[in-house]
């Protein structure tokens, strides 16, 4: 039996024959059979817009490997850092490699004191740290118009500033909104620690941050990196298609990012946590889900249906990090909703497993920070992933995205002038 499909035009009588390769169709070949006619997918639910090799999810299976390596070992073994050379790279770095490549970073961690004193003290007090984060990871791109060029070396360094500066941004966002004074990143820190100095730092020479929540939270880092085709990286590699700078182009991605469905979660969990407020609260609300009424945050994906794999690492980070911090008491409540959640039919027939979003905010909160910084967390490791991802797209030398449609609307009709309607 040859691994391949044969469509008819029943019209015509018409039939082509197309070989599967790497588990997909080519539409080209189908569209010389059915010129005009487009196969109807709104939501790319069971459409593949990338040939890629950055990372392979198996949503039945529950695995996740960015560039061949699986996630459970790179969380137990890597770094954020080494992580991103992996992805940007696609190899391991050699210690050569990695020690140049953590020179970079660290050293293209400040911002233009503009992009601090004139625009981000320029937002209300009370502004959204991912509104902040949009507007300011766009503006970078007016601070080095050099980025309009595309040739792969210039990429390079607007991709290490884009991953190096991403911290001091979400950092400088959350300092601004609590109306502390910025922090400068601190060059002899590591990634993550550097971050919580910048978050963190009052009145201390320098801020030592806890090792264990600093490990804890590079590991979140790396569960976070990438995530194949989701909806910030389809955004990234849409907006990268028509050769948009790499800034404007991570800007719609964090702008994809932001919305409940995707990066919003982990901030919309809590709310909901908080929500419930008791275990005994817990099976009313369930009730609720499965009325329609509200929906089970942190539950459900459009790939895995089986527990995400972050998901079980993030639950075990989460007693790391507890043991330091005190247990989250809302941690109870969502260890009851998932016993309850994968005991009902309702979501187990609908393949609902708790996702990356279940579990995280619940130690973000427990590291002290607050739920609107929740999704800024998800979006400085997840820059990674996606300029990893707008690189592959120049180098595949894409065309741009542009999708056909099915027109329902109206057929065509005549101007009625406006005394007339
Ligand atoms: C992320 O794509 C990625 O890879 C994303 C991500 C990444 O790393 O980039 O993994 C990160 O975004 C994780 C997802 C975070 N979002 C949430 O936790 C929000 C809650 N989840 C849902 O809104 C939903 O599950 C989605 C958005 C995640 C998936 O949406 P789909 O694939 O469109 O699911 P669906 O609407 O087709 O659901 C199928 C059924 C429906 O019921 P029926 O109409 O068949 O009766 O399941 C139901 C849905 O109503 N359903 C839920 C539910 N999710 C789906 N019911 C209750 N609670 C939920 N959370």
């Amino acid at each position: 039996m040859a691994d391949s499909i044969t469509i008819t035009d029943n019209r015509t009588g018409e039939s082509l024959e197309v070989p599967i390769l790497d588990g997909g169709i080519d539409a080209k070949a189908w569209s010389k059979l059915l010129p005009g006619i487009w196969f109807h997918d709104p939501s790319f639910g069971a459409t593949s817009g990338a040939a890629s090799s950055i990372t392979e999810l198996d949503g039945e299976a529950g695995f996740l490997r960015y560039r061949g390596y699986p996630i459970e070992q790179l969380a137990e073994s890597s770094s954020y850092l080494e992580v991103a050379y992996l992805l940007i790279h696609g190899e391991l770095p050699t210690p050569e490699q990695f020690e140049a490549w953590r020179y970079e970073i660290t050293h293209h961690t400040f911002i233009h004191e503009n992009v601090r004193k004139r625009f981000m003290e320029g937002f209300h007090h009370d502004a959204h740290p991912m509104g902040m984060l949009v507007s300011t990871i766009a503006a970078l791109s007016t601070f080095y118009p050099e980025a309009r060029d595309l040739t792969p070396d210039v990429v390079m360094k607007q991709v290490v500033r884009l991953i190096a500066k991403m911290p001091t941004l979400a950092a400088g966002a959350y300092r601004h909104s609590v109306g502390m004074p910025f922090v400068y990143p601190d060059n002899s820190l590591d990634f993550a620690a550097n971050f919580l100095s910048m978050m963190w730092k009052t009145a201390e020479p320098r801020y030592d941050a806890n090792p264990v929540l600093a490990r804890a939270l590079d590991v979140l880092f790396i569960l976070h990196a990438d995530h194949e085709q989701n909806c910030s990286t389809t955004a990234m590699r849409t907006v990268g298609s028509s050769h948009a700078d790499p800034y404007v182009a991570t800007a719609a991605a964090t702008a994809a990012l932001y919305g409940p469905r995707h990066g919003g979660a982990n901030e919309a969990v809590i709310r909901m946590l908080t929500q419930i407020g008791s275990i005994d609260a817990v099976p009313a609300y369930v009730e609720r889900v499965k009325q329609g009424d509200v929906r089970l945050q942190g539950f459900g994906h459009r790939v895995y249906k089986n527990y995400d794999p972050r998901a079980r690492i993030i639950k075990k980070t989460a007693d790391e990090v507890f043991e330091v911090t005190g247990k989250n008491p809302l941690l109870d409540i969502a260890l009851k909703l998932e016993e309850v959640a994968l005991s009902d039919s309702y979501f187990t027939d609908r393949k609902l497993y708790p996702n990356v979003d279940f579990y995280s905010g619940l130690i973000y909160q427990a590291m002290g920070f607050p739920m609107d910084m929740f999704t800024v967390l998800f979006a400085i490791p997840r820059t990674a992933g996606w300029l990893s991802h707008y690189m592959e797209l120049l180098d595949q030398d894409s065309r741009i995205y542009r999708p056909r449609q099915l027109y329902v609307g109206h057929p065509v009709r005549d101007y009625t002038p406006i005394e007339r309607r």
